[in-house]
């Protein structure tokens, strides 16, 4: 197997591409993909600000590489979620691959703003990982807008995106499909969301962030019992052995053809949105999501005898 590019002996093959790399062709071939996604969903130019949230996994360390390498301007933002055993060493593994790049970061910690993880896993009612969600996206968005940033830019890869396509797509949620892609606009305080991995496969970011050295939290979260979506992957993964291609064909064709149907169909407003009384994020109602969940949480303790 020859490298497509230099013909040198290629150590990577990319069916769905109909290619195969060596270990120099192979970052050009990803620094392509992400160059290509950044101008073709319009994410952000060089002149912008970019908040990149780093969980320590490998998708999230290899866009922030990647994106300064290209030459922007990155910042990175980690939420500690203070988790035992698993945030110290995620955070760790953040810290010290910005420091060695000599990279921007901003960490904020959730128990110091009364939402340790645990804490809403034992007091809370919902599952967690639902709750944790919307904690990480209250605090993306709010530190993007309170700082300044343009664009908040997440390690979403292609399999990530192609499973909760499929997931919408099982479901007919025309909500979600009328909004999913890997660039959403900003607006009415929500600053813009950009997935800049969304041409590249989860193998694709692994082998880079392999080639490059980085060292990854690896671990899955001790809460979730696994990842998202992963019956939906496996699925789409069978579908990819026996037709390469077909995973980035959905999801790309339905970015050009099925999301511009849904738009049209979901033009209904939804409730005005004014800033939450007590955080200023933007919210239907008196008080934000995460702001109700925090008094929850301090109700429930109380009553519980127990305190942060
Ligand atoms: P996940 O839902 O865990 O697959 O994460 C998707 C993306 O969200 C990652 O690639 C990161 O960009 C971001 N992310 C997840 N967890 C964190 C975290 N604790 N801190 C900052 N960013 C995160
Ligand atoms: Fe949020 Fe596991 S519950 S990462
Ligand atoms: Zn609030």
């Amino acid at each position: 197997m020859k490298c497509t590019r230099c013909k040198a002996p290629a150590s990577t093959a990319l069916p769905s591409h109909n290619a195969a790399f060596c270990p120099d062709c192979f970052p050009l071939f990803f620094t392509k993909q992400v160059e290509t996604a950044i101008r073709r969903q319009k994410m952000f130019t060089h002149d912008e600000r970019i908040l990149v949230a780093l969980s320590g996994g490998k998708d999230s360390l290899a866009l922030m590489l990647e994106l300064s390498l290209q030459g922007y301007d990155v910042t990175g933002l980690h939420i500690d979620l203070a988790i035992p055993n698993s945030s110290p060493k995620a955070r760790a593994k953040v810290e010290a691959f910005c420091q060695q790049h000599g990279l921007n970061l901003q960490v904020l910690e959730v128990a110091k703003e009364g939402l340790p993880i645990p804490a809403i896993k034992k007091h809370i009612k919902r599952p967690v990982c639902s709750v944790c969600g919307k904690i990480k996206r209250h605090y993306f968005n709010r530190i993007a807008r309170e700082g300044g940033f343009d664009a908040l830019a997440t390690g979403h890869n292609l399999d990530d995106e192609a499973a909760r396509l499929f997931a919408n797509t099982l479901r007919w949620d025309s909500g979600y499909l009328s909004d999913q892609g890997p660039t959403l606009p900003g607006e009415e305080g929500f600053i813009r969301k950009v997935k800049p991995l969304y041409r590249l496969t989860e193998f694709e970011t692994a082998n880079y962030a392999f080639m490059k050295g980085i060292e990854i939290h690896s671990d899955p979260c001790p809460y979730s019992g696994g990842a998202s979506f992963t019956g939906h992957k496996k699925l789409l993964g069978e579908l990819e052995h026996k037709s390469p291609g077909s995973k980035f064909s959905f999801y790309d064709n339905f970015l050009k053809r099925g999301r511009p149907a849904f738009k049209l169909l979901e033009k209904e407003q939804g409730d005005p949105l004014s800033p939450c009384d007590t955080c200023g994020s933007p919210t239907s109602l008196d008080k934000c999501g995460v702001c109700r969940i925090r008094e929850t949480l301090e109700r429930n303790m109380k009553e519980a005898g127990e305190s942060l």
